[in-house]
């Protein structure tokens, strides 16, 4: 049964009429938590799991996930709900991290990819931990758009995402995250017929090839019906450009370090198999709530007719 469309319980979640952060019910914990699994790890499939991914890991299947995406705290103090991540030092985060990656390594599919955030601090660290197990295939930087201004820095607003594989012989579809751009100067062939752009709603754009550079992706904002009280929730935008170039429909996706749900979400969203790990219950309900809720709506911002949409481009 789904709660979702429930208005009793809309008017408690519901702020302002702008504010479409996504927030739960007492009543809406006790429902979803019964969709959550604790201990038994005999069925992942389309599951949320609440624990800890450092003792979880070690117990499931060898080579069963086509996909893991990782999003795991960065090196700084921050709190998760109950749980707060202290800053700690640089030989014991790489301690930590390696105790997860390689066991992310033994249950990805020898074709299979891993993608992990990090904060520019934690990018070098990883990334001696990834080379001594997988093929480096890029670092991705995405340029977040939003950060806290600084008087005597820069201001940080970038995350970097390795992007890894297991072997030589992994799959990849560009063709699957074109991005349609806003073209300026529309050149035209000899015969007059336009060069490689077309022209929709008055706009005329191209379909391009996607860079290691990001910068089409806002982080969510709370008018965005995808936002949620998770304090560093990705957009889904830019874990479908993962989902949609490294794994196939019917794929198996996986995310140690699940939040708020939003690659399991994202996974359903674009028919994949999925199973996340998260140590909050409350995380994790809400992640039940938002795959509940896409059963109704499984659009991702940004994203139409299998084309991802750059930043602020109008074609309404
Ligand atoms: C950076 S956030 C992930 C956010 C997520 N990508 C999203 O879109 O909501 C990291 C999450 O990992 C959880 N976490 C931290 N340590 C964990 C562990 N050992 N096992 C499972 N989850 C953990 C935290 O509670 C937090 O929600």
């Amino acid at each position: 049964m789904s709660l979702f469309g429930n208005d009793e319980i809309k008017q408690v979640v519901e702020k302002s009429e702008l504010n479409k952060t996504l927030t739960m019910s007492d009543v809406e914990i006790e429902h979803y938590k019964k969709f959550l699994i604790y201990d038994d790890i005999s069925d992942i499939v389309n599951k949320t799991m609440v624990g800890n991914s450092i003792d979880i890991l070690p117990k499931i299947k060898s080579e069963i996930f086509n996909l893991v995406v990782a999003d795991p705290p960065y090196n700084i103090d921050k709190k998760f709900k109950d749980f707060k991540f202290s800053s700690i030092s640089e030989k014991e985060y790489m301690s930590w991290s390696d105790s997860w990656i390689k066991e992310c390594y033994r249950t990805l599919k020898n074709n299979g990819s891993m993608y992990i955030c990090c904060d520019w601090k934690t990018s070098q660290l990883l990334h001696s931990i990834l080379k001594d197990y997988f093929f480096i295939q890029n670092r991705i930087t995405w340029e977040r758009e939003k950060g806290r201004g600084c008087k005597n820095n820069w201001k940080n607003n970038i995350e970097d995402i390795w992007f890894v594989t297991k072997s030589k012989n992994y799959y990849f579809n560009i063709d699957a995250v074109m991005i349609k751009r806003k073209v300026n100067f529309g050149y035209h062939n000899v015969d007059g017929s336009n060069r490689d752009w077309d022209v929709e709603n008055g706009v005329k754009t191209r379909n391009t090839y996607p860079s290691n550079v990001w910068t089409d992706i806002t982080i969510p904002f709370w008018s965005m019906i995808e936002n949620t009280e998770h304090p560093t929730q990705k957009p889904e935008k830019l874990v479908a450009k993962l989902i949609c170039a490294s794994s196939q429909q019917g794929d198996f996706v996986f995310d140690p370090f699940l939040g708020s749900g939003t690659t399991s979400v994202v996974s359903k969203k674009l028919n994949r198999k999925y199973f996340g790990i998260e140590l909050q219950e409350y995380y994790a309900c809400l992640c039940e709530k938002r795959i509940d809720m896409s059963n109704s709506n499984a659009k991702i911002q940004g994203y139409e007719n299998g084309i991802f949409l750059d930043r602020n481009i109008n074609l309404k």
